[in-house]
């Protein structure tokens, strides 16, 4: 067993946590990666106050283990927040805040109502203004990751944040998908990871089969960053780029930019109904370089499992045989 701080701070077995990632969560795929000792996290990002209610419950429902939401600051609706944080949810992960957000505000709302915050980010400054608000735990995320992310490499990152904000918890992101990534985040300095890519590939996520087999034939070179998901969505991010699989979509849409503006409604739709049918040539799929170590779509507990199995291999039968 990986028993490590954040372990205790957040009431879990492993320091294996899911990423909020919007709607390629759902309670469910929470519940089990909760219910496997990790900490689930449902992304709401988009949806109101009733829906979220509802999810919340739904999750109550189904475990009795600690998990999360959580929401992209930048986007945030207030009252939705104010509303949603009464639920008292053990854990409320935030991301990606505006230069002009006061962090405090949501941090301190969480607090009061006795949930502990998780926040991201992708450089060092931001993880000094997110220490000093008061967050309980830092992601810091690597450039390798699926979705949005910034420049930094895990490797460079997570130990420059651990420095940065002691004694505050660290969790890295980004281009984890083994026992190997959890071994190597626990020696850099992190208490734990934040998954999302493996998360995606498995019988739990509520994305089409053909996204996750993308994600098993990756060979994680055929990943890129981009920004024309959110050209097409119409989005502005606080900064950073999204990391996609260079697929025919991304490829089409990169010699045609200054076509997107005109007609980004229409292409927008005809992308989500792609996604939802399977269509992945015609979509943008977020996934991680880390989908080139991945090769089989497993149920989520297998995936925490083996994780923890491999990880402790190495630090109690491998790594010890290195010094003479
Ligand atoms: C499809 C997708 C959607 C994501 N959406 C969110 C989100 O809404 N909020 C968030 O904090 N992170 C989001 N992320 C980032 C993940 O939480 C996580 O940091 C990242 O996937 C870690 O890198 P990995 O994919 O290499 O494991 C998303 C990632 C992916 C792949």
């Amino acid at each position: 067993m990986i028993k490590t701080p954040v372990c205790d701070k957040l009431n879990i077995k492993h320091p294996i946590i899911l990423g909020g990632m919007a709607s390629a969560t759902s309670t469910t795929m929470v519940a089990s990666v909760s219910d496997a000792g990790g900490l689930g996290i449902l992304g709401v990002t988009g949806l109101g106050t009733a829906k979220i209610r509802e999810e919340i419950a739904s999750i109550k429902r189904i475990t009795d283990k600690p998990f999360g939401i959580n929401f992209l600051l930048f986007k945030i609706d207030d009252n939705t927040f104010f509303d949603i944080i009464e639920e008292k949810v053990p854990v409320v992960s935030l991301a990606w805040a505006s230069p002009d957000q006061d962090l405090r505000i949501y941090f301190n709302k969480a607090h009061e109502a006795g949930s502990l915050v998780i926040y991201m980010v992708g450089d060092v400054s931001e993880s000094i203004r997110a220490a000093e608000a008061g967050a309980d735990i830092i992601v810091a995320q690597g450039t390798e990751g699926g979705g949005h992310v910034r420049s930094m490499s895990t490797f460079t990152l997570v130990p420059m944040v651990v420095d940065a904000v002691k004694p505050c918890s660290v969790l890295a992101a980004g281009g984890i998908a083994d026992g190997r990534g959890l071994a190597a985040a626990l020696a850099l300095g992190a208490e734990g990871v934040l998954l999302g890519t493996r998360f995606l590939a498995t019988e739990e996520a509520p994305i089409h089969e053909k996204y996750k087999e993308a994600i098993v034939k990756s060979n994680g070179n055929d990943t890129v960053l981009t920004h024309i998901p959110d050209l097409i969505s119409g989005t502005t991010w606080p900064a950073g780029s999204a990391r996609t699989l260079q697929n025919d979509f991304i490829k089409y849409w990169s010699e045609r930019e200054d076509l997107i503006d005109k007609d980004a409604k229409e292409i927008n739709e005809a992308s989500l109904t792609a996604r939802k049918e399977g269509n992945t040539d015609k979509t943008s799929l977020l996934i991680g370089q880390n989908a080139g170590l991945i090769d089989s779509i497993m149920p989520v507990n297998d995936v925490i499992v083996e994780m923890v199995e491999q990880a402790e291999n190495i630090i109690t039968k491998c790594l010890p045989l290195f010094p003479t």
